[in-house]
């Protein structure tokens, strides 16, 4: 029983582990050293369109280790050609989508939470004419979005067109973010406005950075070490 158990974990690992090599495969997408998946991602890019993600970059597809879990899996898209999709490096995303028709550019350290949605276009044309079907992109509002460095977006907030948030920025759950947000703000709601500051950092190297933790860890299939003496007490009597 020990035996098929691991089997089953091994075999689950690999499942979750194959979503680099299904990235890998496909022409225009280049991943840096330590880019990690877990579950497998959707990954579609339209001709000549490149996806780029930086060093140690951990993308979420799986409720399996997502403590809010996912709706979706991550979803990288160009839906035009020679549209352009970079995320930097350390940055984690769970379930999040990004589409994009001009351009999307995520820096380093951001924290994505889950489901959250970034289209830098309107998919479809805001006047009434073949609204359905358009595929004149003149007709098709699209203006590139540009996310700054050590972002925190909440979970399931929307980022539209156009849109640049400053470095070091909180964006609060919920939000759907219409305009800028200047860099070391929180912003929330609907439309997104800053309600608070936040300390600047001087440099990105001072954010600790514990590493990941193992899949087995993350996915609680390992008991997790409490360090607070009475929890360690609890655990041991
Ligand atoms: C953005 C956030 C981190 C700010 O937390 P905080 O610094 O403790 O801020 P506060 O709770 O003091 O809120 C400050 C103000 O913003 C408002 N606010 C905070 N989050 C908001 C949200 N998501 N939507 C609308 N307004 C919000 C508060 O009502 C408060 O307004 P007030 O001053 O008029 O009362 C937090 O509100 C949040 O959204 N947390 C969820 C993060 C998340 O999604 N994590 C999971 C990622 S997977």
């Amino acid at each position: 029983m020990k035996i098929i158990k691991k089997v089953l974990r091994r075999l689950y690992f690999l499942y979750c582990r194959a979503g680099k090599t299904v990235a890998s495969c496909q022409p225009g997408v280049s991943l840096k050293k330590g880019v990690t998946f877990l579950g497998l991602p959707i990954i579609t890019l339209m001709a000549d369109s490149t996806l780029e993600i930086g060093q140690r970059t951990v993308l979420v597809s799986t409720s399996m280790v997502a403590d809010l879990g996912v709706i979706n899996p991550v979803i990288l898209r160009t839906v035009r050609p020679h549209a352009h999709i970079s995320i930097g490096d350390d940055a984690g995303l769970t379930g999040t989508v990004i589409c994009a028709a001009k351009s999307v550019t995520v820096g380093r350290h951001c924290l994505i939470g889950s489901d959250v949605i970034i289209a830098d276009n309107d998919f479809h044309p805001v006047t009434a004419p073949n609204r359905r079907y358009e595929r004149d992109p003149d007709r098709i509002g699209a203006k590139p979005v540009v996310i700054g460095d050590n972002v925190f977006i909440g979970a399931r907030s929307v980022i539209l067109k156009g849109v640049h948030i400053g470095d070091n920025a909180v964006i609060g759950a919920g939000s759907v973010v219409t305009h800028d947000i200047p860099a070391n703000t929180i912003a929330a709601g609907n439309p997104a406005r800053v309600v608070a500051g936040v300390p600047p950092i001087r440099s990105l190297s001072m954010l600790r950075d514990t590493g990941m933790p193992s899949f087995d860890d993350l996915a609680g299939l390992q008991p997790i070490v409490v360090a607070s003496a009475s929890a360690a007490s609890q655990t041991t009597h």
